[in-house]
């Protein structure tokens, strides 16, 4: 069974697909049959009894992120839709769908990530209050589907911020590598992702695969882009040589490719890790400006951090 998340209660649609709960380890009982309005007291009701997912048969799944995918298009170009319920419907689309990314990623998932990416790009260009609210919307656990959904919303917010209007027309092909670009952690084993201690070397050495895995996703499925290339390759390079997979420097790297890296280290020190607490965005800033970005511009820092001012 397929695992998905409460958007399309949220967004008052119609089930898509027969949808179930689980009630033992691999025990269902159907919650929505195919084409039962689905409702926000639903969701509120499943979420009072801790339940934040529910599930589908396998051969649904490319029906179900369809209908998110056409939900997502529609609250986004509805002019009367408030931007506080489109920062939301977007928000928890991008995490159900890379979700699915991460747990399978099949071209048929990724072409339905960036068409649910694209509308989201759209939003954060276009519409300044929506992207507010969608930087306090970005919540921290150690799911790797949210951080690379907070990475894609800050990379897309920063560069807009950074480059002005000229920006737009290239985050269109670039803004779905800020989403994907660790992909290729769905190759590393839990055991390490969720280890509360330090790596062993052998471990670090899986770990510092994940650009060029990702890479490889891309490509073996298909989709590969050029764009798509640089932030999966060149996210843990550092301007000065010290970084990986390549070790590249200033010059060989893609400006994108820098904020990237840039929000990632803030998502990754933000959120609940299983070796270290999270700490407050305060203490983050400060920390990344005396020591962990020193090799950057610091005018790219700046115009970061002016996005927690607005
Ligand atoms: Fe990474």
């Amino acid at each position: 069974m397929i695992a998905v998340g409460l958007s399309l209660l949220d967004q008052e649609s119609t089930a898509p697909c027969d949808m179930f709960r689980r009630v033992h380890n691999e025990e269902y009982i159907l919650f929505a049959r195919k084409g039962l309005p689905l409702s926000q007291g639903l969701a509120e009701n499943l979420r009072e009894n801790a339940v934040s997912a529910l599930y589908i048969e396998p051969a649904e799944g490319d029906a179900y992120f369809q209908c998110l995918k056409n939900l997502t298009e529609q609250a986004v170009a509805d002019s009367k839709e408030k931007p506080e319920r489109k920062a939301q419907i977007v928000y928890s689309s991008c995490k159900e769908i890379l979700r699915q990314v991460f747990d399978d990623p099949r071209a048929s998932f990724i072409h339905l990530a960036m068409d649910i990416i694209a509308p989201t790009m759209d939003l954060i260009v276009t519409d300044d209050v929506a992207t507010r609210c969608l930087i306090k919307l970005t919540d921290y656990d150690q799911q790797t589907y949210t951080h690379s959904t907070n990475v894609g919303i800050f990379g897309i917010a920063l560069a807009r911020n950074y480059y002005g209007q000229k920006a737009e027309k290239e985050l269109k092909a670039f803004g779905a590598g800020f989403f994907l670009h660790d992909l290729g952690k769905c190759r590393i084993p839990l055991s390490i992702i969720n280890k509360p201690g330090p790596l062993t070397p052998q471990e670090r050495l899986i770990v510092n695969r994940h650009p060029e895995d990702g890479y490889k996703i891309l490509q073996e499925n298909g989709v590969m882009t050029e764009e798509l290339k640089c932030l999966t390759l060149q996210h843990h390079e550092r301007d000065d040589g010290g970084g990986y997979p390549y070790g590249l420097t200033r010059q060989d790297i893609h400006p994108y490719a820098r904020i990237c890296r840039l929000v990632d280290i803030y998502e990754a020190l933000t959120s609940e890790r299983p070796y270290h607490r999270r700490s407050s965005t305060f203490d983050t800033l400060k920390l990344m400006k005396e020591k962990l970005v020193v090799d950057m511009e610091p005018s790219l820092f700046e115009h970061f951090v002016r996005l927690f001012l607005t």
